[in-house]
């Protein structure tokens, strides 16, 4: 059974772009994998910093993966900062990391642009990921494209430190899912937490209904032909709609009779009929916060155990041990 590994930022309420990037990917690998699944707080501090939000957050993020299907008796779901084993070996890693690999990462160049503090956490961000997939000994990490650049970040170092100590890590292979490549928001840039463009998972109607009035499009006449391509709207249609429907909105967007205040409403009825199940799920779990803390504790202890025995390995072949 390959071993499986990926996680998810507290930052935000989790939107769909999350759901069809990384959740039901690594929901449906539940049956055929060791898999580890995590939330990722001690990452989340590089944007959030207010207590409470990070707090309601990490639980949410518990009650919204359990709502969507992923059962944690058979899986080791924790969070993150509950192994603290990771920040010494994040520490550990950065010894092996040139400047020049994290010099030339989009992910932290983009957020600076979009006016995140430029910390030392957030440029060593991926040393911190690095940390978190080796330190399970994870051979596949399923994430969205985005991710990519990160994924190899964590390969470049654990090929240096292989070569330089001796094996010790496995080298992770990513898992990029091509059909739900990068899930675009509500103004046509990916769709992200940091970009407040989303549309979360977990919306009551009203308030998803407004969120998908809000899809940007641009001004071509209803009776105009239109490139699907290059058309947001469509991108979010295509993972809801079924094949025929599909067929049907394409033909409008080519020979033109596609009206978008149309569509964005089919857009949020398949939506809220989509999450229903799982949305009344989620609502139980947060009204007994007991029971989501009872379940990441014992995630966490799972955790530890395999985390230990990977750095008291990585501390003897770096001569840690005396
Ligand atoms: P965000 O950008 O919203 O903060 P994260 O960075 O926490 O999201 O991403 C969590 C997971 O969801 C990652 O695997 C990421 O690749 C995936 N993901 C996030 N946004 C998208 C998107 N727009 N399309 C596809 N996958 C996404
Ligand atoms: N950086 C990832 C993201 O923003 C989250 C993450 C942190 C992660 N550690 C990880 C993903 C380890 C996969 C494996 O989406």
């Amino acid at each position: 059974m390959k071993r499986i590994l990926s996680g998810i930022q507290p930052s935000g309420k989790l939107h769909i772009g999350n759901y069809f990037g990384m959740m039901q990917p690594m929901i449906r690998h539940m049956e055929a994998a060791d898999l580890y699944v995590f939330i990722v707080d001690l990452h989340a501090l590089t944007s959030v910093q207010d207590r409470d939000r990070l707090r309601q957050g990490t639980l949410e993020a518990a009650a919204d993966f359990i709502a969507l299907g992923l059962d944690p008796d058979r899986c080791t779901f924790w969070v993150q900062s509950d192994v603290p084993e990771v920040c010494e070996l994040t520490w550990m890693l950065s010894i092996l990391t040139p400047m020049g690999l994290l010099e030339r990462c989009h992910s932290y160049k983009d957020k600076v642009a979009k006016n995140i503090p430029a910390s030392h956490g957030l440029f060593s961000y991926p040393v911190l990921m690095a940390a978190d997939i080796l330190l399970y000994q994870a051979e596949v990490v399923p994430v969205g494209k985005d991710q990519k650049q990160h994924l190899e970040v964590a390969r470049d170092i654990a090929i240096r430190f292989n070569n330089t100590y001796g094996t010790t890590f496995v080298v992770p292979e990513p898992e990029i899912s091509e059909d739900s490549a990068i899930i675009p928001g509500l103004d046509g840039q990916k769709m992200s937490k940091s970009y407040d463009n989303t549309i979360p998972i977990f919306l009551d109607e009203k308030a998803l209904r407004k969120r998908v009035m809000a899809i940007q499009t641009d001004a071509t006449p209803v009776e105009d032909p239109k490139d699907p391509d290059t058309c947001n709207l469509y991108a979010l249609l295509k993972l809801f709609a079924s094949p025929e429907k599909m067929r049907e909105v394409h033909a409008l967007y080519v020979n033109g009779g596609a009206a978008y205040g149309y569509l964005k409403q089919d857009l949020f009825e398949l939506i809220n009929t989509y999450f229903a199940a799982a949305r009344a799920r989620k609502k139980e779990f947060l009204d007994d916060p007991g029971y989501l803390r009872q379940v990441l504790a014992a995630g966490a202890e799972k955790a530890r155990a395999k985390a230990t025995v990977t750095l008291d390995l990585a501390r003897d072949r770096m001569g840690l041990k005396y």
